[in-house]
């Protein structure tokens, strides 16, 4: 108990140091929580009874506010009612302002160092960041003609501070070289610079991933488009329908096959809107890979790439 209770302080303090002020909390977590307090309150008492004053517990972090879920407010639930899960962090609304970005003079390299100091060392983003996990910003080419823009790092990201370099990183890779251009000749980054919280698993580690919140979203969008300015590429291309609100705005669609395969704006840039790779990982269908190749070639002619006979029909036969 006493472990679990630490573990769930640690996170309190941890969402408190990114600018979380409510927390939601279910009927059935309150009450376990109250249980524990009664206890402790009452084992303290009986020890200053035994042994005269004792020092207060002035080390309890003063947690973020609880709040009853909405749709079963504690007052209201009937005893008998089954209570609702809790809801996990990423409803919280509040969020701290988004950075205001402003790169320094000089050539690509000097910016884009400065901005990698700048979000690495950025409270918020290392506040979400769990220890030993990295922060993340974009690689590659900082004269990309193609800029990749995906969702969020995932566990293989945060661990090694780098986008897109787990099992949808490779498949992107791949897809890349099949475009006749090598991983280093295309600039990489995500609309966020850390892994979307959930939960800890029992053994200590976050399983899954979750998207960003627009909120999460909004505070690390001046982070992509500082990279954009540095880069300054000839066309974006959104991978999947998470990267594609970010940039063009939550709510701006409802499905992404309204958008795919477009050409959109964001920043001044044409963006190339098409499926996230790891949605041809789960669906490894000729059809779903010549959905999305037929987008890449839509960028690959608007950047010039030489196009063969080959590459134009890739996955066409069934
Ligand atoms: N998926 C993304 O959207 N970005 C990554 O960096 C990795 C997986």
């Amino acid at each position: 108990m006493r472990a679990a209770l630490q573990a769930l302080t640690d996170e309190l303090k941890r969402l408190k140091a990114s600018g979380v002020r409510d927390v939601v909390v279910s009927d059935e977590s309150l009450r376990a929580l109250r249980t524990v307090v009664e206890s402790r309150a009452r084992t303290a008492a009986a020890e200053k009874e035994a042994s005269g004053p004792v020092a207060s517990v002035a080390e309890a972090p003063e947690p973020a506010k609880p709040v009853a879920e909405p749709a079963a407010p504690a007052r209201s639930t009937p005893p008998s009612a089954k209570p609702r899960a809790a809801v996990p962090a990423r409803e919280i609304v509040e969020f701290p302002p988004s950075p205001i970005v402003t790169l320094p003079s000089g050539d690509k390299q000097t910016r884009w160092d400065a901005l990698l100091r700048m979000v690495t060392q950025d409270e918020v983003c290392r506040a979400h960041v769990r220890p030993g996990k990295k922060v993340v910003l974009g690689v590659g080419n900082l004269d990309a003609k193609v800029f990749f823009c995906g969702e969020a790092p995932g566990a293989d990201e945060e661990e090694q501070g780098e986008p897109f370099v787990g099992p949808a990183g490779q498949l992107l890779t791949k897809m890349i070289q099949a475009m006749g251009v090598a991983r280093q000749d295309v600039y990489i980054g995500n609309i966020m610079n850390w892994r979307p919280e959930l939960p800890l698993s029992a053994s200590g580690v976050q399983v899954g991933n979750r998207p960003p919140t627009p909120e999460e979203m909004a505070y690390c969008l001046p982070y992509l488009k500082a990279q954009l300015e540095i880069v300054n590429p000839d066309v974006i291309v959104a991978l999947g329908s998470t990267a594609a609100q970010g940039l063009l705005g939550v709510g701006s669609f409802k499905t992404l096959g309204e958008i795919r395969s477009q050409w959109k704006l964001f920043a001044g840039k044409p963006v190339m809107v098409t499926y996230h790779p790891s949605y041809i990982l789960r669906n490894p269908t000729n059809r779903s890979k010549r959905a999305i190749w037929e987008d890449f070639l839509k960028v690959m002619e608007r950047v010039t790439l030489p196009i063969s006979e080959k590459q134009r029909a890739y996955f066409l036969d069934k």
